[in-house]
This record gives C-alpha cells, structure tokens and sequence, in this order.
C-alpha cells in the first residue's frame, strides 16, 4: 500500500484549476505534518493555507516551474494549483530548521495523494517578494512551497538509461516522464 501510494504520489504541475479545494482538506494535509518525525521534537514549522483564486494569484507568480522544460514557462490560467500550502519556519521556535520542511512535504503530498489530489513541492520560490505579497511577518522564513490541486496530466516513472541522464521529459503526447535510478545503484554497501 504505501509503494503504491509513494509511486502514484508524483510531481503534478497542470491541474483543473476550477476543482476547488476546500480549506478544511488542507488543514487535514497539515495535521498529517504536524504529526510527522522533528528534530529535537522543536516543531518550528507553521503553514500558510491559501485556496481562494485571490489568494492564488498572489502566490503564483512567485513560483518558478520544472526547471528542465526550457519552453515551458508552468501552467497557463486554467490549470493553475487550486490551493498552496506555504511551509514557514519560525524562527522564534528555533534557528535551525533541519530537514523538517522535507518530511513535512512529503507527509502533506501523501495525504493529497491518498485524497485524490496531486501537487508539486517548490523550492525555487522568490521568498522576498512572497513574503511582502503575503505580509508574512519577519519572524517567519519561506522554506517550501507546496502546489496543490486535481491533477490534469499523466506523469510516469522510468528507469535512468545508460547516458545517466535524469531530467525528466514530456514526450509528444505532453506526458510526463520522470527517470528514476535503479535501486541497485542507490545501495552504496
Ligand atoms: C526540495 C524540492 C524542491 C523542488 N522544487 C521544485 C521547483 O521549484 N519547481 C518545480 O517545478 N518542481 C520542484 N520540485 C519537484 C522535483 O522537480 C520533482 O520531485 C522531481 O522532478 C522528481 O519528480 P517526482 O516528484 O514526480 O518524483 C522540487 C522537489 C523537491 C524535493
């Protein structure tokens, strides 16, 4: 079960953006955070929930989109994330964030996954300007954010061939292919 949850858990970045999400789904995502491994036990992570179109708008432009589709600039209006949640780290809780934003991430994204959604995690996100957009107080730093929505595109995994090349691709077809390494190269000993 959870192979099959993880496998069908992909990087969504086309989505029927008319599909609301409601606020309540995403407070359910971030108790699946709240609930997950911290270091310390600190828990400084906070969240911010949007999945309102004005919201929206406000986050999406800052917001950079799969990196290796040189001509694809990310989704156009229409199939755009219904929903965001921005993982914060407080910094009054603690200056050091660890790696909590990652579990967090994947923890929310399988939750969505299980619920029939799909997102993307985004790291490339040009936090000044988020952070003046959302009036998001000095205490607290961007460290992901997460795109939620329907997902409207196929994405699949394939196996990393002899060249080694890992970006991922869209074939003719606009579907998603996403070369993963083979496991007997990832086991060092
Ligand atoms: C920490 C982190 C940051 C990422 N940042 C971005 C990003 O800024 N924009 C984007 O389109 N995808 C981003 N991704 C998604 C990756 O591109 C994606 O995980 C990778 O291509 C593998 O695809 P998969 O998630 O379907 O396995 C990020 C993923 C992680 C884990």
């Amino acid at each position: 079960m959870i192979r099959d949850l993880i496998t069908k858990s992909r990087s969504y970045r086309r989505f029927y953006q008319e599909a609301a999400i409601e606020l309540e789904t995403l407070r359910e995502l971030v108790d699946l955070a709240r609930l997950s491994p911290s270091a310390g036990n600190l828990q400084p992570l906070k969240y911010i929930l949007a999945c309102d179109p004005q919201k929206n708008a406000l986050i999406f432009p800052h917001l950079a989109w799969a990196g290796y589709l040189k001509d694809w600039p990310g989704p156009d209006e229409g199939e755009r994330p219904s929903a965001y949640i921005i993982i914060l780290g407080d910094l009054e809780v603690s200056k050091s964030l660890d790696c909590d934003h990652g579990i967090a991430a994947q923890s929310i994204l399988l939750g969505a996954t299980e619920k029939g959604l799909g997102g993307c995690i985004v790291g490339s996100v040009q936090r000044q300007g988020l952070q003046k957009a959302l009036d998001i107080p000095s205490r607290y730093e961007i460290l992901l954010v997460l795109a939620l929505g329907k997902p409207k595109e196929r994405v699949v995994i394939e196996t990393v061939g002899s060249t080694g090349d890992i970006k991922y691709w869209r074939n003719s077809e606009d579907i998603h292919h996403v070369p993963k390494r083979p496991l007997d190269d990832t086991i060092v000993d």
